[in-house]
């Protein structure tokens, strides 16, 4: 059993705190925010992720998972202290590394001993792991050591639970072997590959795996630009290509393109960070690119149906950037609620969770109305804007669904319907190239 400290009680760091002590260990997690600390001491968790409430509770009982605002508490007996904070994009486009920095600084302010220091937080390789290691060796006493390693996130939101229990593999980057094998050692009992390099290999191999995502959905949505062009299928393009074991059937899905906290900060900066090392990726920057137009091509494509959208009224099913999570970060949705109203359009929103999240993000457009289920958004409507992959709205009653609209527009960003189906309600359904 390892006494651990976790800077940061956000989804990294909170499901990670969660899974180590159901492992056995002993957590103290750390958060500058007291509402957040005090509320997550009673167990109750600050966003919707599945299984997560659970898991805290019970270890909270059990009194292997605490929180504490004072890193002096944490990090007394700690034999490791992970970094979970986060790196947000700067203007430049950069990770911004601020957070990180902090949490360095007052590791080496408070720690009385040793302790290994595990880099969670994504942070791009290129000198920076290097930076991170003499903050903390210029402002610790002599006698104090604490090694860095890199041990990059894979965990997606809305399984982020059920991904630090099974992961597909974990990636420890470091200098010191000794370190290295011991944070390596915590993940044994999960029994993945487990992979020991240096911690720029490591940090890269995280950036590489969000940019190579990112890069296979803006490659789907190329395709079915051009699908839609000749009249092939994209979805059956999809489910062919994916049969091929070197391409792999996930992340094929076309549609109103990747958000998130992670895809759109993640490929902007390890784009950033090539032009800094004197490279240009234009790759990279046609991934973003797509991903941008997809939502222009929505809009467009219910100008077409709609002939203007000036006071129609449009149901947007959908505000979260993925199903089972609240999380509207660079959410498609609310970009395209935003391009909806400054056209003129009524917006009636309906989500299952993120209704509130959404509500503090999103300027206060004088056409949006946010509702109660899904049904009542669809009231009235002249089209439908499918933006979240909510299983929901795949089960709602499409026939009712069609009696109780204004118009027949249905335009499912998320190819979560049988087209012939709605065609056949009398729809007129409007998706990427199906
Ligand atoms: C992503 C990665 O999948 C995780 O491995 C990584 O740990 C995480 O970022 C991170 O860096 O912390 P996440 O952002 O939670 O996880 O969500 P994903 O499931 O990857 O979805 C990202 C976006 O891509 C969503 O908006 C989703 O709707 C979209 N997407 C996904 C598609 O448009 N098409 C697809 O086929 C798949």
């Amino acid at each position: 059993m390892k006494q651990i400290g976790i800077i940061g009680v956000g989804y990294v760091g909170l499901t990670t705190a969660a899974c180590l002590a159901e492992m056995g260990h002993q957590v103290i997690g750390i958060d500058t925010d007291r509402q957040k600390v005090a509320l997550l001491g009673q167990g109750q968790i600050p966003f919707s992720e599945p299984q997560l409430p659970e898991l805290v509770e019970r270890n909270l009982r059990a009194g292997s998972l605490s929180f504490t605002t004072h890193y002096s508490e944490a990090l007394r007996d700690a034999d490791m202290v992970f970094i979970c904070v986060g790196t947000p994009s700067s203007p430049s486009g950069h990770a911004d590394l601020s957070q990180v920095e902090a949490a360095a600084r007052q590791i080496a302010r408070f720690a009385t001993r040793s302790l290994i220091v595990v880099l969670k937080s994504t942070v791009p390789p290129g000198g920076n792991a290097e930076w991170l290691a003499d903050i903390l060796q210029a402002n610790l006493p002599s006698t104090i050591k604490a090694p860095l390693v890199v041990n990059p996130e894979f965990l997606r939101e809305g399984s982020a639970v059920y991904d630090c229990f099974h992961p597909d593999r974990v990636v420890v980057g470091a200098w010191d072997t000794a370190a290295a094998e011991e944070v390596a050692g915590l993940y044994v009992p999960l029994q993945c590959p487990i992979l020991l390099t240096d911690p720029a290999s490591a940090q890269m191999t995280k950036y590489a795996s969000n940019a190579f995502l990112a890069t296979k959905i803006s490659f789907i949505n190329e395709i079915a630009r051009v699908a839609e062009r000749i009249g092939a299928n994209i979805h059956a393009v999809a489910q062919g290509m994916g049969f091929d074991g070197r391409i792999g059937a996930e992340f094929l899905e076309s549609g109103l393109g990747y958000g998130g906290s992670c895809f759109p900060k993640d490929v902007l900066a390890l784009s950033a960070i090539a032009e800094q090392h004197g490279y240009s990726s234009q790759l990279l920057q046609a991934v973003m690119e797509i991903n941008a137009t997809q939502r222009e091509w929505a809009v467009l494509k219910l100008e077409q149906a709609l002939v203007s959208l000036q006071d129609k009224a449009i149901c947007v099913l959908g505000l979260a950037f993925k199903p089972d999570t609240d999380d509207v970060r660079e959410a498609p949705a609310l970009e395209l609620i935003n391009m909806l109203c400054q056209r003129g359009a009524q917006v009636q929103a309906y989500d299952p969770v993120a209704i509130p999240t959404a509500q503090k993000v999103l300027p206060p457009h004088a056409g949006l109305r946010y509702c109660g289920d899904a049904y009542e958004a669809i009231q009235g409507s002249d089209a439908i804007l499918i933006a979240t992959h909510w299983p929901e709205f795949r089960s709602l009653d499409w026939d009712r669904v069609r009696s109780t609209m204004a118009g027949s527009t249905v335009l499912d960003g998320r190819g979560l319907l049988s087209s012939d189906q709605m065609r056949t309600l009398g729809f007129e359904y409007l998706a990427f190239a199906s």
